[in-house]
């Protein structure tokens, strides 16, 4: 089956296990981010939310539960196969199916990175218990080179809150809060992810002219924000009626035009960088590294702690230790 393109980018209407079998390239995605059908009548899923059916767009497939270990499997052996080493995957997850997801990342050689939270908005409400309100977001390596992590995309190294916490740091905590968007009177798919997550996840781990791909497009918002943040795309769903209403939204994205809304870190640069060392600073560096070794079991932590302490980049500190052990 053709794909549709679009400024380069392909979308395909069809079965993302057959379809990346004869489409894709072995090692050639940077970036996979899905959602995969949750296996738990999902078809159905808008009337616990209670959604106005006329604003969800038909024709979701869901898996049935029999039959999910078996397609967590197969799907995942794919997104395996494509990545790149090195290339990141974030698979979003319910609570009810997460042990196949777990079970099929076990057995491929792709290393867990983080499980992250995402804790939502408008969760199903119940009055005999609490409300579920988060999500899974699996996130694994295919192991091989470095990978790519952008620490300092959306936020600088010295950027403080009022109480003084890092918001580096803090933006980099496992537990995400985001609140789904709101869009009323606007045609939607089901389980439409914001697109706050999906630039938090693009903009740590690709790169504008990485190629990114989502195995289950939904609405296409993996694409929208992959678009609009100049990466490269390449997506499937197999539903006819929620491809075609896709196809429609994918279109009207500009490449790029998410870039100018993206919030700029501050970069302070380090105080005493470029600068000459002193025989004094030399002396000082090689006794603190001596007291640290027996402080810090990992050699980046103590790295961290004299950049700290000697107002100088990570490059100038290991540079200046080689010289001096
Ligand atoms: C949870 S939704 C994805 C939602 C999407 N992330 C969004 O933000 O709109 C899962 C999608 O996968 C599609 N799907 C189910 N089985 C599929 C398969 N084998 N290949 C490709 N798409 C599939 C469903 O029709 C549904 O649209």
């Amino acid at each position: 089956m053709k794909p549709q393109i679009i400024k380069g980018n392909r979308y395909f209407n069809q079965d993302c296990i057959q379809g990346s079998r004869k489409n894709i390239d072995d090692d050639s995605i940077d970036l996979i981010i899905t959602d995969p059908p949750y296996g738990i009548d999902g078809d159905k899923l808008h009337r616990h939310y209670n959604r106005d059916e006329d604003y969800i767009v038909d024709g979701y497939v869901e898996i049935p539960a029999d039959e999910y270990a078996e397609f967590s499997h197969q799907w995942i052996k794919q997104a395996e196969r494509i990545l790149k080493p090195g290339g990141s995957i974030y698979i979003v997850s319910g609570y009810t199916n997460l042990y196949h997801i777990l079970d099929a990342l076990r057995n491929t050689d792709l290393e867990e990175i983080n499980h992250i939270i995402w804790k939502y908005n408008f969760g199903v409400y119940t009055q005999k218990k609490y409300i579920s309100s988060h999500y899974h977001i699996l996130f694994y390596q295919k192991p091989g080179t470095e990978r790519t992590f952008n620490l300092y995309s959306r936020y600088g190294h010295n950027e403080r809150d009022k109480q003084g916490g890092s918001l580096n740091y803090q933006d980099r905590e496992d537990v995400w809060i985001i609140n789904r968007e709101y869009k009323p009177g606007r045609k939607k798919n089901k389980n439409e992810l914001p697109k706050a997550l999906l630039t938090k996840i693009l903009q740590y781990s690709s790169n504008p002219g990485d190629l990114v791909c989502d195995l289950f497009m939904g609405g296409f918002s993996t694409a929208e924000a992959a678009v609009g943040l100049k990466r490269k795309f390449v997506g499937f769903e197999v539903s006819e009626s929620i491809f075609n209403s896709g196809i429609e939204r994918i279109k009207k994205v500009k490449e790029g035009s998410l870039i100018k809304t993206l919030r700029k870190p501050k970069h302070s640069k380090p105080r005493n960088q470029n600068k000459p060392w002193t025989d004094d600073e030399k002396n000082r560096l090689k006794k603190r590294y001596q007291e640290l070794l027996s402080e810090y079991k990992y050699k980046k932590n103590i790295v961290k702690k004299l950049c700290e302490e000697f107002g100088r980049g990570k490059f100038g500190i290991q540079r200046m230790i080689k010289q001096l052990t």
